[in-house]
């Protein structure tokens, strides 16, 4: 089987973003299913013109549409995002059936592709949340961190993202998860420098990180670097953005991780949420409250070339009686929509 192509997942990071969250009402599943295959065309109608821009474009498909969409198999690690309570904080699930993350050096290439695709989602897709996201200074978050250094880099950031012989009807896919975050930066600025650097676990102004021995248990380091049984590190990508309305009070971070697998992702955050050792959460939480949550299957560029149709319904036992009658228009091909299913292509 040729290798799968992934979306444009793995796009180095750019001065801005867009994350649109839909959610799909019975009815709307035939405008996603037209929209798929047309994607890679509407970033290349606008990217094209402008290309130095870098212009990137990624759908995410959550649990509850991929089933009405496509029906089984469904990706062994695609379910609803799982709400955590933990004895302080708390991540929650909200809702979210489609997610485009555009990204490009200039906010108006995200737009437009933004509005293009937005056009083709009505009626029947509700977009429920838009964030712009943008670079701050040297990647830095709004709490003054830089925010990516420890992300993996080639081989070793495919491996860690692409879905590849362990699920060989997915390969080339991906999973997202999403969440947006509010911070208390009043509260966050009373502390001092080095009291931040202590919940992060690294510095501020050089970005080194802290020996181990020197990390809180609750640091964001502590709680976020994890092993396999081997001791291999397990990694993710994280392509967080800063978005906000300095007249609202709104200071946020826009947190997006894709992973090969979602349980990296969901332990740490298990680790974050519900604590680990000596720690009961993670010490950035009590500064940024999660407020969305979400998981997505990111199909590979080949998937969204061409979907499969929905489950065709199995067919009726044939009666023998009832032979073809010559004058009958033919039969309907393999699918409501005529494209075969999940194995074809
Ligand atoms: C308010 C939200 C968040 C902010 C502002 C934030 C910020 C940061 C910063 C500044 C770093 C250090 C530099 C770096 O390597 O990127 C970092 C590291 C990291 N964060 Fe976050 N983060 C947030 C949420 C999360 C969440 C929810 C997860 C996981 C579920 C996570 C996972 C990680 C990982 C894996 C590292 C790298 C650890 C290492 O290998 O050193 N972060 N984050």
């Amino acid at each position: 089987m040729p290798e799968a192509e992934p979306q444009d997942i793995l796009t180095p990071l750019t001065e801005d973003a867009i994350f649109l969250t839909a959610c799909v009402d019975p009815g709307g599943e035939a405008a996603v299913l037209d929209l798929l295959p047309d994607l890679a065309g509407l970033r290349r109608s606008v990217g094209f013109r402008y290309q130095e821009a870098r212009l990137s474009s990624v759908v995410g498909i959550g649990a509850e549409l991929w089933d009405r969409l496509f029906g089984a198999p469904r990706p062994a690690g695609l379910h609803p995002f799982r709400e955590l309570r933990g004895p302080v904080h708390t991540a929650p699930a909200t809702p979210g059936d489609l997610f485009f993350h555009l990204r490009a050096e200039r906010l108006d290439m995200c737009f437009e592709l933004a509005h293009l695709i937005v056009d083709r989602l009505h009626p029947g897709v509700r977009i429920v949340e838009e964030i712009h996201g943008f670079k701050s200074f040297d990647e830095r978050d709004l709490l003054g961190f830089v925010d990516g250094t420890e992300n993996p880099e080639g081989r070793a950031a495919e491996a860690a993202v692409v879905i590849g012989d362990e699920e060989p009807d997915f390969a080339g896919g991906s999973y997202l998860i999403v969440q947006k975050y509010l911070h208390d930066l009043a509260g966050w600025n009373v502390l001092t420098v080095e009291e931040q650097e202590a919940a992060f676990g690294r510095t501020k102004l050089d970005d080194v990180e802290f020996a181990d021995e020197d990390k809180a248990p609750d640091a964001h380091l502590t709680l976020n670097v994890i092993e396999d049984e081997e001791g291999e590190q397990l990694q993710i990508m994280r392509f967080n953005m800063p978005f906000g309305r300095v007249g609202g009070n709104e200071f946020g971070t826009y947190y997006v991780a894709y992973a090969a697998t979602p349980a990296v992702t969901e332990q740490m955050l298990d680790n974050m949420f519900l604590g680990k050792g000596e720690a009961t959460h993670d010490r950035i939480l009590d500064f940024s409250t999660a407020t969305t949550g979400n998981l997505y299957f990111v199909p590979s560029a080949d998937f969204l070339d061409d979907p499969p149709g929905p489950e065709a319904p199995a067919p009726a036992e044939p009666d023998v009686d009832d032979q073809p009658d010559p004058d009958d228009p033919p039969a309907a091909p393999e699918g409501s929509l005529g494209i075969g299913g999940i194995g074809a292509g």
